[in-house]
């Protein structure tokens, strides 16, 4: 019985951990205030019209996401990223794909 109860313990510990992190809601504007120093290469609003640079503009959410925390990790190599990435938390990371992700990402003619 002791045993169980130190399982249901640990498991609502769990939850609670795993829900916290989930119930984070991510907020597009402070992602633009965090967005000034990735503007310089990747353009206003993450609509980037230099070919070398990614458009952030209008990306999905959960992209954006991977992708800045495959930079974190390491997953994704890129040393221009990792430098970026270096510092964001994790409730960086989700503003700022909030952020980019409202956004409309502009066609670019050849
Ligand atoms: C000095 C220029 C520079 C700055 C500043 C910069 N980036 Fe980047 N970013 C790049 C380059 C170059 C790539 C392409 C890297 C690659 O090939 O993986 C890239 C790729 C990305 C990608 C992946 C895009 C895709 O389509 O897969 C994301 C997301 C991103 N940057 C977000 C950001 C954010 C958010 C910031 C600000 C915190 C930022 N970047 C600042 C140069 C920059």
């Amino acid at each position: 019985m002791k045993k169980i109860t130190m399982m249901t313990k640990l498991l609502m510990i769990a939850a609670a951990l795993t829900f916290g992190t989930l119930a984070y809601a991510a907020d597009p504007a402070a992602g633009k205030e965090k967005s000034k120093v990735c503007a310089a290469c990747h353009g206003e609003n993450g609509n980037s019209q230099a070919p070398d640079f990614p458009k952030l503009a209008g990306q999905h959410g959960d992209y954006l996401v991977r992708a800045l925390t495959d930079y974190k990790s390491g997953v994704r190599k890129n040393p221009i990223m990792a430098g970026q990435v270096a510092n964001l938390k994790r409730e960086d990371i989700a503003d700022l794909a909030a952020y980019y992700s409202s956004q409309q990402g502009l066609a670019t003619k050849y």
